[in-house]
């Protein structure tokens, strides 16, 4: 039986410890270019389709420079007369998981299509979000951040700036890593007021029941060892290390690693094998080996807190107190409109895990909180499947007309 959709982001962090003495001394890692340049987003996916589109770039507070796409119109070049919408991708991914399947598969195009005045995010450390007004990329402190940092800075830039720039309030769609965020965004009442909606694909919240058992033993070896040793502060899934870690994920029993994206993802029932190139020729991009572990910690803990950083004084000296401060999901406003849509095949977004989440919203207004459930999706079905328009978009705008 092949263990495909075990192979998560998690596998890798274990497989770095299971060979990590033969790469100790050695610097594998491939450098990607460090500044905004001209290439970018919208002309590499989105003029090519025909599509007007605007690299726009926001400073986060702490300094870091992302990089943001706009689609203003629709491919028949009609000006968007339906409000703005945010799209914040998930982890080892970047804004181009919104634009990468064709203009009908699409949800960015989609939704331009349909009039909505599109804008998609960039997390720092991505390709085209590598920028800083002090540190490079090079600095060990310019990767010294977890999510905690995308909940406090990125996430308020992105949604600030959409809203500076347009007069309006916004709806927000984000996909594995971005409900996260979101969701610990909102727990604390940040963002909300400049938001109409949010839809959450493919949520991630707690973590604890991940189906995945090598995913799990990978969490544990991680938070078990010293993870600093290895020099890796950036996680760069393109870097010659971690492609060479694949190899030796690949050639174990069970991994049947033929299809490269499935091994990222999960089992996805919908997404167009044609897909593959495409994907591999954009993504995965880079994040934090400190974001990592943060995730790592929720699996083993099952809890949403803040980073931990291990013992009771440096966890007082950063948070004062001893052990870290807790993002609280039954804060989450019962009347702030979500669309929840996950899936029984994913192994990040355990169904098991949505329910607990979905037990704290149960008090949560019934015309404001939407539920989809669909059996057969996994992680990328979401932003790749292609049936995605009609299992989830076409219910995503008819949602957003409604707020
Ligand atoms: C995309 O959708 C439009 C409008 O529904 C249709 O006219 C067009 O043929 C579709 N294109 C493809 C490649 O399917
Ligand atoms: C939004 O506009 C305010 C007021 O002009 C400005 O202070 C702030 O820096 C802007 N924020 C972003 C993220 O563009
Ligand atoms: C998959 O992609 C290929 C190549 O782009 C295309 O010809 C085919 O129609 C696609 N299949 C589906 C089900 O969309
Ligand atoms: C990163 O950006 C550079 C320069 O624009 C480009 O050549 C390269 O293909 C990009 N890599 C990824 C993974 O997007």
């Amino acid at each position: 039986m092949a263990y495909t959709s075990a192979i998560s982001f998690v596998v890798l962090i274990f497989c770095l410890f299971s060979i990590s003495r033969a790469l100790r001394n050695l610097n594998l890692f491939n450098k990607q270019h460090d500044s905004v340049s001209e290439v970018g987003i919208c002309s590499l996916l989105i003029e090519t389709q025909g599509y007007t589109c605007e690299e726009h770039t926001v400073t986060t507070k702490d300094g870091y420079i992302l990089s943001m796409q706009r689609i203003p119109a629709g491919r028949d070049g009609k000006k968007a007369n339906k409000p703005p919408v945010l799209l914040q991708h998930g982890l080892l991914m970047d804004g181009g998981t919104w634009v990468l399947n064709s203009p009908n598969e699409s949800l960015g195009f989609i939704l331009a299509d349909n009039g909505f005045d599109v804008w998609i995010a960039n997390t720092r450390g991505t390709n085209y979000s590598r920028s800083h007004t002090s540190l490079s990329p090079s600095d060990p402190a310019y990767w010294e951040w977890s999510w905690d940092e995308l909940v406090a800075f990125d996430l308020p830039a992105s949604i600030q700036f959409v809203h500076n720039k347009t007069g309006q309030n916004l709806h927000y769609v984000g996909h594995s890593l971005g409900t996260l965020i979101a969701f610990s965004a909102f727990s604390k009442d940040q963002t909300l007021s400049l938001l109409r909606s949010a839809v959450l694909l493919s949520p991630i919240a707690y973590l604890g029941r991940m189906s995945s058992t090598l995913a799990r033993a990978g969490a544990d070896a991680f938070l078990g060892e010293d993870l600093y040793w290895l020099g890796l502060h950036e996680f760069a899934p393109r870097g010659k290390a971690v492609a060479d870690l694949m190899s030796v994920i690949c050639h174990m029993p069970d991994n049947d690693c033929s299809n490269l994206m499935t091994s990222f993802t999960g089992q996805n029932c919908c997404v167009n094998s044609s897909m593959t190139d495409k994907f591999l020729e954009h993504e995965p991009q880079s994040t934090s080996t400190k974001n990592m572990i943060h995730l790592a910690q929720m699996i083993r803990s099952g809890t949403i807190t803040m980073y931990d950083y291990g013992n009771a004084d440096d966890n007082q000296k950063h948070y004062g107190q001893s052990t870290p401060l807790i993002y609280d999901m039954g804060s989450i406003p019962r009347d702030f409109p979500m669309y929840l849509s996950y899936g029984g095949a994913d192994e990040l977004s355990d169904a098991a895990d949505v329910k607990t989440l979905l037990d704290i919203f149960k008090h949560h207004d019934p015309n404001n909180l939407v539920v989809q459930f669909r059996k057969d999706y996994a992680h990328a079905d979401f932003i790749f499947g292609v049936n995605a328009k009609d299992v989830v978009y076409d219910h995503v705008m008819a949602f957003f007309m409604l707020h």
